[in-house]
């Protein structure tokens, strides 16, 4: 039987060799994606996502580790033909039509030539692009060019499709038609993996998510998984002029009335800086916990990794 998990990265190691040196874009990655949801891939730019996508299909050899997909060895033409991909920068032959472009992918992508034109119609169907199939791609949006994206990897009917940044500069309107789109797509038993860094967009379309920093997961789980337990304490303080120079390592928001001041830390944080603020003689007027949404979570928890990582160098 094949593996439950489409996607299975273990202690993912990639090391560039450049010129100014290595790069070490993948330091130990793990990650699970199972088959059938909708996950998000979330990171800063340079947190390894491209990277160890283009690991998963075998564009790039990884320095260590196990990459497998549905649990084939990444690269392997078995493993490849079970993957639809967008990449992150993605060009196309303008002067041709939609119809005429997702044919030609069609054929790389091995479908039978009797299925062609019914896989291009379906595929075209799906990203609502099907009464634009005689549009030059030229003629198209950034939108449309990244639902015809999505068609194109999509052609094939793999069980699994890794869109590399799929919505990054779109309009909202474009974004939301997009995330439609995967709800369609998982209703039709696909896998869809993105990267993405809007989180709303990951919060309100993804079964599960990861966000990894510095070539490493930090945390996975669903969307409730990842928010529970993770509040923020909003301070409500009285701040003296000697202290404020002091506290300056956090954002301390100018409040109503005027002299008062607001700092909001993640809870894990809160009590050390409530014990400095009071003891550089701050008075407390209010303590108050708040939830945070999966953007302040991905916040903090890149803004810790690079302040630890700071303090080590
Ligand atoms: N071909 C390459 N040569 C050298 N360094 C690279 C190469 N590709 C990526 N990197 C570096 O690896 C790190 C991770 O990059 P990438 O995987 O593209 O991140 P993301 O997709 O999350 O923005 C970055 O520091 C990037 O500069
Ligand atoms: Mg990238």
């Amino acid at each position: 039987m094949e593996s439950e998990l489409a996607i299975h990265l273990r202690q993912l190691t990639k090391t560039f060799r450049t010129l100014r040196g290595p790069v070490e874009a993948l330091r130990g990655l793990d990650l699970e994606v199972r088959r059938g949801e909708i996950f998000g891939y979330i990171g800063v730019n340079g947190a390894g996502k491209s990277t160890s996508i283009k690991i998963l299909l075998g564009l790039i050899q990884a320095t260590s580790g196990q990459a497998e997909v549905f649990g084939l060895p990444a690269g392997t033409l078995q493993a490849r033909s079970k993957i639809g991909y967008l990449p992150e920068v993605a060009t196309y032959h303008e002067f041709m039509t939609a119809d005429e472009l997702l044919r030609v992918h069609a054929r790389l992508a091995g479908v039978e030539s009797s299925q062609v034109s019914r896989r291009c119609d379906f595929s075209l169907e799906v990203v609502g692009l099907a009464d634009r199939r005689r549009s030059r791609i030229g003629e198209f949006s950034k939108g449309m060019k990244q639902r015809f994206g999505i068609a194109q990897a999509l052609v094939g009917d793999p069980p699994l499709l890794i869109l590399d940044e799929l919505t990054s500069g779109l309009d909202p309107f474009a974004q939301r038609d997009l995330r439609d789109i995967l709800v369609r797509l998982r209703e039709r038993k696909h896998t869809v993996f993105f990267s993405s860094h809007y989180m709303t967009e990951v919060e309100s379309v993804c079964d599960r998510a990861a966000i990894i920093h510095g070539g490493r997961l930090q945390v996975c789980g669903t969307i409730p998984e990842l928010t529970e337990n993770r509040e923020r304490v909003e301070l409500l303080l009285e701040v003296p002029e000697s202290a404020a120079s002091q506290l300056s390592d956090v954002h301390l928001e100018v409040a109503e009335p005027a002299d008062l001041r607001k700092a909001s830390l993640p809870r894990e944080l809160s009590d050390a800086f409530l014990a400095r603020a009071i003891g550089l003689g701050c008075s407390v007027r209010r303590v108050s916990t708040v939830h945070r949404s999966l953007e302040e979570v991905f916040y903090d928890l890149t803004r810790r990794i690079d302040v630890e990582t700071k303090a080590k160098v």
